[in-house]
């Protein structure tokens, strides 16, 4: 069997090595021979996540082709590659990317340290707000008025309570997916909804295409539950989602579900366009793939130009009217409070029964009184007044977070995403992983690129939440500056680790 889970042509790669080229090199920076910067071309991409590992490379007379180079430059950056860990071949299935055994490979997904135990410590570990008072505690009394006919009931609702569903449903209608509530499950967060559905469709050593980065809570979750993770890199910056490179993962790898964040993806902010949306779920049905998209972010848009909500892409289902394709996940987590623990799945009325049935053994039901408050909040309109609140204060923290990280750290790179919790920054080259140790020691909490990656990919970045702003994220900032010192100086972190992910 090939060891190689997706593809990259020689065009592709010539195309990923040129854009490499175009950055600015250091000053005084030497020209390595041509094969060094190759391998070293190559070697970024997998480490950026750019392509991902476990990708087929081309075979060296077309990628020499490729790059108007000789062939023996190609053999010899291959040749490097293999000594160094980055490249795994054999004869008759090709050469395809790895990454070498001592890189700090992602065992685990985020571990939200309980508040108790942070003391001075600056959390960014964590992409989640306090809640929008006086809403919750609202929310809790309306909750709290309703629930008298419930408690005169057993009170197991494995589909979720029928007022929340039908309110759910409603919602979708009114965004122009008509909707029924059969075709809604509550969940316990969308991590409850995203449980059940690998439950139901990815069986131990199933493929599961995820972008390359993405969430690392759901990684995790998959890769528990014994999935075989096949990464999609994302284009640079906010672009997102590449089709051509979707179509070709999902064609040749075949995987029963693709999981997908395409409002405000978690860690890039990147939006996915209409186009983009439609030939996913065109490449998707073609290869016969259940297309998973979490919108655990998606009323969480930021900017003016997006009108309030009024100018965001039509929802992928929507691309979807036969409903035989996607599977919607949501959330009250970002957009309200993650301590509700409330999520929904929305996806055909048979899909929904077979979900329900697979959450029985998990957790039987959600929560009837959290139920109740997210009901009471859809129906009063209080949740778009604790919106707003949620939207100012976000938006607050990503502009100071930005000012401050711009202002200490000149050499980290980001985007400015429109929407959702998260700055994805590429940290000149230091190593993400020794950045989340020094961070640990200067009293900041930041995970690491890799958290975010399928096979150690991302060293050379960190996730930002925006859950800080005003002074706090100016001293998050400091502190950050002070992790990076360290890191550079060679003081920070385990001894093992290189400190630059690029050698
Ligand atoms: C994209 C995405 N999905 C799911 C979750 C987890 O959601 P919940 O708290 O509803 O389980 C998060 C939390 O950060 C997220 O960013």
């Amino acid at each position: 069997m090939a060891q190689w889970t997706s593809a990259v042509g020689a065009a592709q790669l010539a195309r990923l090595l040129t854009s490499q080229q175009e950055r600015p090199a250091g000053p005084g920076t030497r020209r390595p021979p041509a094969y060094r910067a190759l391998a070293d071309g190559i070697r970024l991409l997998v480490l950026e996540g750019r392509v991902p590992v476990a990708a087929r490379l081309p075979a060296e007379r077309e990628l020499a082709l490729s790059l108007s180079v000789s062939r023996t430059t190609v053999a010899a950056a291959y040749e490097a590659l293999r000594t160094e860990g980055f490249l795994e071949s054999r004869r008759g299935a090709g050469s395809w990317t790895a990454v070498p055994a001592g890189n700090p490979l992602p065992a685990r997904g985020l571990e939200p340290l309980p508040p108790e135990a942070l003391g001075s410590v600056i959390d960014l570990g964590c992409a989640a707000l306090p809640a929008p008072e006086p809403w919750l505690t609202r929310a809790v009394q309306g909750a709290l008025e309703e629930l008298p006919p419930y408690a005169h009931t057993h009170g197991d609702y494995p589909a979720g309570l029928p007022a929340l569903r039908a309110m759910l449903a409603e919602r979708y209608t009114a965004r122009g997916i008509p909707t029924m509530p059969e075709q809604i499950m509550v969940t316990t967060g969308a991590m409850g909804a995203i449980d059940a559905i690998c439950h139901l469709f990815a069986g131990r050593g199933e493929r599961i295409a995820v972008e390359s980065p993405s969430y690392a809570n759901i990684l995790q979750l998959m890769r528990e539950a014994g999935a075989r993770l096949v990464p999609v890199a994302m284009a640079e910056g906010l672009d997102g989602w590449d089709l051509d490179r979707w179509r070709q993962v999902l064609r040749d790898a075949a995987p029963r579900l693709a999981y997908v964040v395409a409002d405000f993806h978690n860690p890039t902010g990147a939006l996915a366009g209409e186009d983009q949306r439609r030939r996913l779920v065109d490449a998707a049905r073609a290869a016969g793939t259940v297309l998973v998209v979490d919108e655990t972010m998606s009323e969480l848009h930021l900017d003016p130009d997006l009108d309030g909500g009024a100018a965001m892409p039509r929802p992928v289902c929507g691309f979807d009217p036969a409903g035989s394709t996607v599977i919607t996940v949501g959330s009250a987590s970002k957009a309200f409070w993650a301590g509700m623990r409330i999520g929904w799945v929305r996806a055909a009325p048979d899909v929904v029964r077979s979900l329900v049935a697979a959450r029985a053994y998990a957790d039987l039901g959600t929560p009837v009184l959290e139920q109740l408050a997210v009901n009471w909040l859809m129906s009063t309109g209080g949740w778009e007044d604790a919106l707003d609140i949620r939207r100012d204060q976000a938006r607050e923290n990503r502009d100071a977070l930005v000012a401050a990280v711009r202002r200490e750290l000149p050499g980290w790179e980001f985007e400015v995403p429109r929407g959702g919790l998260t700055l994805w920054v590429r940290t000149g080259g230091l190593s993400g992983s020794r950045l989340a140790e020094a961070g640990e020691r200067v009293g900041v909490r930041v995970p690491s690129g890799p958290r975010f990656g399928v096979d150690g990919a991302f060293e050379g970045y960190v996730r930002l939440p925006f859950t800080v702003g005003g002074a706090v994220a100016d001293e998050a900032a400091v502190r950050l500056a002070a992790a990076a010192r360290l890191v550079e100086t060679g003081v920070g972190g385990g001894a093992e680790a290189p400190r630059t992910f690029v050698a």
